[in-house]
């Protein structure tokens, strides 16, 4: 698979705010764009800490009214097996943070099941995006939100893991020693089928490895994140100073 996408376009903010606001930013336009065209928005959040300012700031005055909610489809690049009340679940942090405060029909938020078998999850997430998605051969995302850890994984692509390799499937479970826990997770070629993908990454912790993804030697299996190369989309990283040391 070649991407055919534009070259990555880096943007380098004073700190972490001005990264969560020009993310909060991206997201109104290309909302506003994709209902404008196509009638619906259909996104994808990413989960971990770093998004959590963004989705307060989409929910907080500034920018709710500048969005046509009902239109917007809320999924998840990737959830954690644990219930949707728990600490550590995704969906409860992005609807803590932003889908509670807004008009967006419960029936729009498509939520990855992390009770139960990971691997029946994965497979039903598949299906809800082939439903929703006409089974279109791929998916294709309005945007696709993404963080990166301080290992170089996204989504839940972590270094080293099976899910590394597929090539068919849109979402798999996917075992990852380290965690010694189970991630469901959407795959790089479903996320490069993506219109928009904007990385967030902020803090000190991500600037060798930001560096490395970027600049560095081609190294997948070490630096997930370098799988995200959109097909026919455009891939932004918005980076806070501290990340973009190595830059
Ligand atoms: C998750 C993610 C994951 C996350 C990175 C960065 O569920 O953990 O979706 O890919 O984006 O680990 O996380 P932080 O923003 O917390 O550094």
């Amino acid at each position: 698979m070649e991407a055919r996408g534009e070259t990555p376009k880096v943007t380098i903010f004073d700190d972490a705010e001005e990264v969560a606001r020009a993310a909060a930013e991206r997201f109104v336009e290309l909302a506003q764009s994709a209902t404008a065209k196509r009638g619906r928005f259909a996104v994808a959040l990413s989960g971990g800490s770093t998004p959590k300012r963004t989705y307060e700031l989409l929910a907080g005055d500034d920018y709710k009214d500048r969005v046509d909610w009902p239109k917007v489809h809320v999924f998840f690049g990737d959830e954690r097996m644990v219930p949707p009340d728990d600490a550590e679940s995704n969906y409860r942090m992005a609807s803590e943070a932003m889908l509670s405060c807004l008009s967006i029909p419960p029936e729009n938020v498509h939520r990855i099941n992390g009770l139960g078998d990971s691997v029946a999850n994965a497979r039903l997430y598949e299906d809800e995006l082939r439903t929703f998605f006409n089974n279109d051969g791929w998916p294709s995302f309005d945007l696709v939100l993404l963080g990166m850890g301080d290992d170089g994984h996204t989504a839940s692509l972590f270094p080293g893991t099976r899910a590394l390799d597929e090539r068919d499937a849109w979402v798999a479970a996917n075992w990852v020693e380290k965690l010694k826990a189970y991630r469901v997770t959407l795959t790089a070629p479903a996320i490069n089928r993506a219109a928009h993908i904007i990385f967030l990454v902020t803090g000190a912790n991500k600037a060798t490895p930001l560096s490395e993804v970027l600049k560095g030697e081609p190294d997948t299996r070490r630096l997930p994140s370098q799988l995200i190369k959109p097909l026919d989309g455009s891939l932004e990283w918005l980076v806070d100073k501290a990340a973009a040391a190595g830059l």
